[in-house]
């Protein structure tokens, strides 16, 4: 399929037919699965100059480097979130810290979201000051607070939206305008939106990071991360931050996800009407204290999710204002809903994020950000992703579980 054929077919089609081919070995209609970390080389001194360099990603020498299924993988993600190119890694945080640490060096300053990822706060907060990197943390859900923290010399704006754990939206054409005032670069982890709902290039974003664990993948099987953005950049992070740092993905997990995307706008779909019937549930009922959920008209950034998102995925976050150990008690009590850390899978997980531990994971907060959280969290929250199921079946449970908290 060419190139520009493939640009004017509808969403749907790409997941199934981008990156896709027939095997021509074997005349497979899907591609297959190279588990190979070496690759036969040319003796031919052209072929082999164009196998040693990454500007020809159709030719293999070592799977560090680049491979054919993540490679293609990176074709289809690249057509989907409408980027110059991709690359994919092993993790989310893979593909966090082979962004940030291609774009920065000692001396720079960026600003970057005071609650997001604790992985990725750690890298923020603690190891890229490590290397001499300045890094201004605030509540990127304020623009004004990015616009007060950005400097003549800022080299990116770091933002996750929706944003873990409390689902906070953060202003992606707002922060996009103030880093561009000062020709820094906005960097988006959008992994939380699951792609289909929000489009960060559209609105000015220069890189989208995505932990592919989570909804591209949706199956809670494969572990995988992937850096978006120009062909440039993209050449740059696939050699600096994966082939030097390592982060590289194994081809079976890359397989994994590929397939997993072939239903990604059918599952997006499920999770967002889920999610919102889920919230609407809880936000109604006499036992729930609090709930957010982008798409609910109580949301803190309620204005601006309905601006740049075309729906508004699976998370969902509430409390039921129990004694700590009674929140345990709660998840005990849940038949179906799985208690575990991880999200967009196609099962619904719950974890209970008491706000102690939360800001034993957020260390760098300040009393008075402690403050502000205290207030939106109260002793804790419940992280619930929303799985694919009949949403009357998730409500059902969570509805028994809380009947049962009456006792
Ligand atoms: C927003 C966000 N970014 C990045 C990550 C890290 O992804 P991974 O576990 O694949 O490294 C997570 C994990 O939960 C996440 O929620």
């Amino acid at each position: 399929m060419k190139d520009k054929e493939k640009g004017q077919q509808g969403f749907n089609t790409r997941c199934v037919h981008s990156g896709e081919g027939i095997d021509t070995d074997t005349r497979a209609i899907r591609r297959p699965l190279h588990m190979a970390n070496s690759f036969e080389m040319p003796t031919d001194v052209e072929e082999l100059l164009k196998v040693l360099s990454w500007d020809h990603l159709d030719k293999w020498e070592y799977t560090r480097e680049h491979s054919p299924t993540p490679r293609y993988l990176e074709q289809r993600l690249a057509d989907l979130e409408g980027a110059g190119d991709c690359v994919v890694s092993a993790s989310g945080m893979g593909a966090i810290s082979a962004t940030l640490f291609t774009l920065l060096k000692a001396g720079d300053h960026v600003v970057a979201s005071e609650v997001c990822y604790t992985a990725a706060q750690k890298m923020l907060s603690h190891y890229l000051p490590r290397y001499g990197i300045e890094v201004s943390l605030v509540d990127t859900s304020n623009t004004e607070e990015i616009a007060a923290a950005i400097r003549p010399g800022t080299k990116a704006v770091y933002i996750e939206t929706p944003g873990n754990p409390l689902t906070f939206i953060a202003d992606i054409q707002g922060a996009a305008e103030i880093a561009h005032g000062v020709g820094a670069q906005l960097i988006v982890d959008s992994t939380w939106s699951g792609l289909t709902t929000q489009s960060p290039f559209d609105l000015g974003a220069d890189v989208v990071i995505h932990s592919m664990t989570k909804y591209l993948n949706g199956h809670g099987d494969a572990l995988g991360g992937a850096v978006l953005g120009t062909t440039e950049f993209i050449k740059q992070v696939r050699e600096d931050g994966i082939v030097h740092l390592g982060a590289c993905i194994s081809p079976f997990n890359a397989w994994f996800i590929m397939r997993g995307l072939v239903t990604l706008p059918l599952r997006m779909k499920q999770h967002s009407e889920n999610g919102l019937k889920v919230a609407r549930f809880l936000e109604q009922h006499e036992q729930v204290q609090s709930v957010f959920y982008p798409g609910l008209e109580s949301h803190p950034q309620f204005a601006i999710a309905q601006k740049q998102m075309k729906d508004y995925s699976g998370m969902v976050v509430f409390s039921l204002g129990l004694e700590l150990l009674d929140n345990f008690t709660f998840i005990e009590h849940l038949k179906m809903i799985k208690h575990a850390v991880s999200l967009g899978h196609d099962q619904s997980l719950i974890y209970y994020l008491p706000t102690v531990f939360f800001f034993e994971d957020m260390v760098v907060l300040e009393d008075r950000q402690k403050e502000k959280y205290t207030e939106i969290m109260g002793e804790g929250v419940f992280r619930l992703s929303v799985g694919i199921e009949n949403a009357e079946d998730i409500i059902s449970d969570l509805s028994q579980a809380m009947e049962m908290m009456r006792s």
